[in-house]
């Protein structure tokens, strides 16, 4: 049995025996243990070795989805067990195999920055700071600006598809259900709706949205707050029933880069979800969605929200450095 095909069959084990603490704390101060620069000393180039393998692995014409892949798993990973690479874990029953991380992508650029930092730092370079810096590299991939992203998580060893479940919020999500998900992991409702901005260079697949087109409630088949036109747009897109998952809606109509262009599709009542469209219907969200329109403002405050959600829950003093991003280590 290899080193890794042990560690699948030893996870479960794992996953109830070992406990990790402070799941949910520490969110709303972003430098709660970690630090800017954290391996200048350990792995001086971890950084720009990740910075390496990102750019090497995206480039904005052709490979949008891979930054873009990489941005989203820092708030899937940081929303299920702190951040602590858990989404990465492979193996029966991991937060990997939950529906609402069945589209997640780009784990393979991290398995090679991972393998990278290995021949160099051998153990010393965690997954989850992987996973932050190459998601701060996604955005520069896709022409947004850098930010320094702190270091010093250790990689956790629990990983459960129901908590990934439980902790993800759904884009048929309203606005009560977004602020109070976000609230649990310490962040407010305006760092949701920054954060949210991350949809400047997403896409949605067509079997997230079934519900907003074909089975909104038992009134109206599809949602009455997309303008008809945009509604056969959509289902023009994603037929009932007949949509498959190669075919994707993009989520900012303005451009691909990483700008303030998902704001002004929200104004135009253009949001794919209602996630997206409920931050500019409800009064209570509006005006800050308006300010966020100036990229200058949205890319200041992006920065700042998006340091705040990668403290969250972070394991300073217990998990592991794992050797492969994909398992935990044995012992
Ligand atoms: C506010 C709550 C949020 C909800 C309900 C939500 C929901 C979604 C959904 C349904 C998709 C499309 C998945 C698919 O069909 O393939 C998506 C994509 C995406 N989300 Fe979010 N999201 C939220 C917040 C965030 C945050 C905080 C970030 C990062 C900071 C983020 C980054 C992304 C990215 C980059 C994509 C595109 C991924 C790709 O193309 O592979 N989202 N999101």
């Amino acid at each position: 049995m290899t080193f890794n095909s042990l560690s699948i069959h030893l996870l479960p084990v794992f996953v109830f025996v070992l406990s990790t603490v402070g799941v949910d704390a520490g969110a709303a101060n972003p430098s709660y243990g970690l630090q800017d620069d954290y391996y200048r000393h350990s792995c001086p180039s971890a950084e720009s070795v990740v910075r390496r393998v990102v750019m090497g692995n995206v480039t904005v014409v052709d490979n949008r989805k891979f930054a873009a892949g990489l941005l989203r798993l820092s708030f899937h990973d940081c929303f299920v067990e702190g951040c602590d690479a858990s989404v990465l874990l492979y193996g029966p029953g991991t937060e990997k195999t939950a529906p609402v991380n069945k589209f997640l992508q780009s784990l393979e650029i991290l398995d090679k920055a991972k393998q990278e930092l290995e021949k160099i730092c051998p153990g010393v370079v965690s997954c989850a700071d992987i996973l932050q810096y190459a998601a701060r590299d996604g955005v520069i991939a896709l022409n947004g600006s850098s930010w320094k992203v702190q270091g010093g998580r250790r990689d956790g060893r629990v990983s459960r598809a129901e908590s990934a479940e439980k902790e993800i919020p759904s884009q048929d999500f309203d606005l009560d259900g977004l602020t109070a998900s976000f609230k649990r992991k310490g962040l407010s409702r305006d760092q949701m709706v920054i954060l949210s901005g991350a949809h400047t260079s997403a896409a949605g697949h067509c079997e997230n949205l079934v519900r907003r087109l074909y089975n909104f409630n038992s009134t109206h088949a599809t949602d009455p707050s997309i303008p008809a036109a945009y509604a056969a747009e959509l289902k023009a897109t994603c037929p009932r029933k007949t949509f498959n998952d190669t075919v994707f809606i993009t989520m900012d109509a303005v451009s691909a880069f990483f700008d303030a262009g998902y704001y002004v599709t929200l104004e135009e009542h253009k949001g794919v979800f209602t996630s997206d469209q409920i931050l500019f219907d409800d009064h209570r969200t509006r005006p800050l969605v308006k300010t966020l329109t100036d990229y200058k403002l949205f890319e200041k405050k992006f920065h700042q929200a998006m340091r705040a959600m990668a403290a969250i829950g972070v394991k300073l003093y217990d998990g592991e450095i794992r050797k492969d991003c994909r398992f935990i280590n044995s012992y």
